[in-house]
């Protein structure tokens, strides 16, 4: 059996009719940033199949802009917190969670429509989404950064996509644990305890969706009240990638109706390129999260600060620095790219956002890469997914020390990274498109 046709396989089975979970029973939902890669995976067999899974996620769009990082389409009890903890829906009125996630979608929607066969199909649709991608990214800067700072916040761990990084333990160990009423780690029955978040943290996590619960997760009562505001460099980053991609697509196909947002979207790129000097540790070399709470630099290197590449505006002598580091970590390691610094006694290998590695980090990683002219480092970042793939299949992420694939398995967006990235680069790069036959594939 070949990768391919498991790749096939896994989005077949995480398919919910229009939209994608990330794998039962741990995710039974639509996520965020997840069906947006998923997308793109589609995107390479079934073009009309993969605009629908952006359709779904916008039907989650709340009337401020804003797009949950789940969406509750249907019920389910293998998950927590789920819609009877958060208490809200979006503008059509499906339950959604209240916190966001990295805001990728418009960078897979321009790489969409330059991708699909079908143009006039593809332009109606990304028509449709432009106005939405706008209010998206506009909530993004008006809400999340009111004062105009050009940094934008998260109010939780779970809207960086790195929800257990040990990016957050400073800042997280500020959140107020009073009144914290009873959850339940759903999470625990079908992952390993010691590859998923401790009570200490999941404690806070549930504290502060309760804090903004009590503000109705809602500007702007909730930015003021949240007592955890980190100018993460995922979202950042990626928001400042996704607003080149929504400006190229709006001047591309209707620059005359979007005229003013187009202007606008200029005037949030000035502002954003200025403010990347702020994330920059001279001492550490990488891109650091900003503690927004007091303003400083948090101090901890993490997988997301290489994701500034993706906007194109870090320098030559940075971007060698940051080669440099990516070197030092994978020797350590044995693998690009880990998700916490190797040399830090806080890296686990096996943990949760602490170390392991995700193949769609990698993926965005890469492409930062490509951005910055470094295609050779790019293709090291490709081969050293290729491997992990084809020892663990598509695991939710991996141990870089030994390869075992972590958390869940068959998971939808790992599978979309073979199919659109690492796959068009088998015949370059020397991937073989054949399951290792000592593998169990479940179902196959
Ligand atoms: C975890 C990840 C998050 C992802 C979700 C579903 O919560 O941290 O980034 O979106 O799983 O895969």
């Amino acid at each position: 059996m070949s990768i391919t046709e498991e790749a096939y396989r896994v989005l077949k089975m995480n398919d919910r009719g229009g939209y994608t979970i990330p794998r039962p029973k741990l995710y039974p939902f639509q996520w965020n940033w997840d069906s947006c890669f998923v997308a793109l995976g589609f995107m390479t067999y079934d073009e009309k199949r993969a605009w629908e899974e952006l359709d779904l996620l916008f039907q989650g769009q709340w009337s401020n802009g804003m797009v949950p990082h789940i969406i509750f389409h249907r019920e389910s009890d293998n998950y927590s917190p789920g819609p009877d903890v958060y208490q809200v829906v979006s503008a059509t009125g499906i339950p959604t969670s209240g916190l966001s996630q990295p805001p990728i979608a418009s960078f897979c929607v321009r790489r969409m429509y330059e991708m699909s066969s079908d143009k006039e199909a593809a332009k109606e649709k990304v028509l449709k989404l432009l106005p939405r991608l706008f209010a998206y990214h506009k909530w993004y800067h008006d809400v999340r950064d009111p004062m105009h700072t050009g940094v934008v916040s998260i109010l939780h761990p779970w809207e960086s996509g790195r929800d257990n990084s040990a990016d957050w333990d400073d800042a997280l160990g500020r959140v107020p644990i009073t009144n914290l009423l009873h959850y339940e780690r759903k999470d625990l029955k079908h992952v390993a305890a010691e590859q998923r978040p401790r009570k200490e943290d999941y404690d806070r996590y549930m504290s502060l969706v309760q804090i903004l619960r009590e503000h109705k997760h809602d500007a702007p009562g909730h930015y003021l009240a949240s007592p955890f505001k980190v100018g993460d460099t995922t979202v950042n980053f990626i928001l400042a990638r996704a607003d080149q991609d929504l400006l190229w697509l709006m001047e591309t196909l209707a620059p005359d109706t979007y005229e003013s947002e187009i202007m606008t979207i200029k005037e949030w790129l000035v502002s954003s390129k200025e403010a990347m000097e702020r994330f920059w540790d001279e001492e550490d070399g990488l891109y650091h999260c900003i503690d927004v709470m007091n303003g400083q630099r948090i101090k901890s290197n993490s997988s997301g600060g290489f994701t500034a590449l993706l906007t194109g505006w870090v320098s030559p002598e940075r971007t060698e620095i940051l080669l440099e580091k990516l070197r030092r970590w994978k020797e350590e390691t044995g693998k690009h790219v880990v998700s916490f610094d190797p040399y830090s006694p806080r890296f686990d290998p096996r943990r949760y956002w602490r170390g392991p590695v995700w193949a769609i980090v990698n993926f965005l990683i890469y492409e930062g890469l490509v951005t910055a002219g470094q295609n050779k480092m790019a293709k090291e970042v490709a081969a050293d997914t290729y491997e992990l793939v084809k020892q663990s299949l598509f695991a939710e992420y991996y141990n870089p020390q030994t390869g075992e694939g972590l958390g869940g398995d068959s998971f939808s967006w790992t599978a979309a990274m073979w199919l659109y990235w690492l796959k068009p680069l088998a015949d370059e790069l020397g991937f073989v498109d054949e399951i290792n036959s000592e593998l169990d594939v479940a179902g196959a």
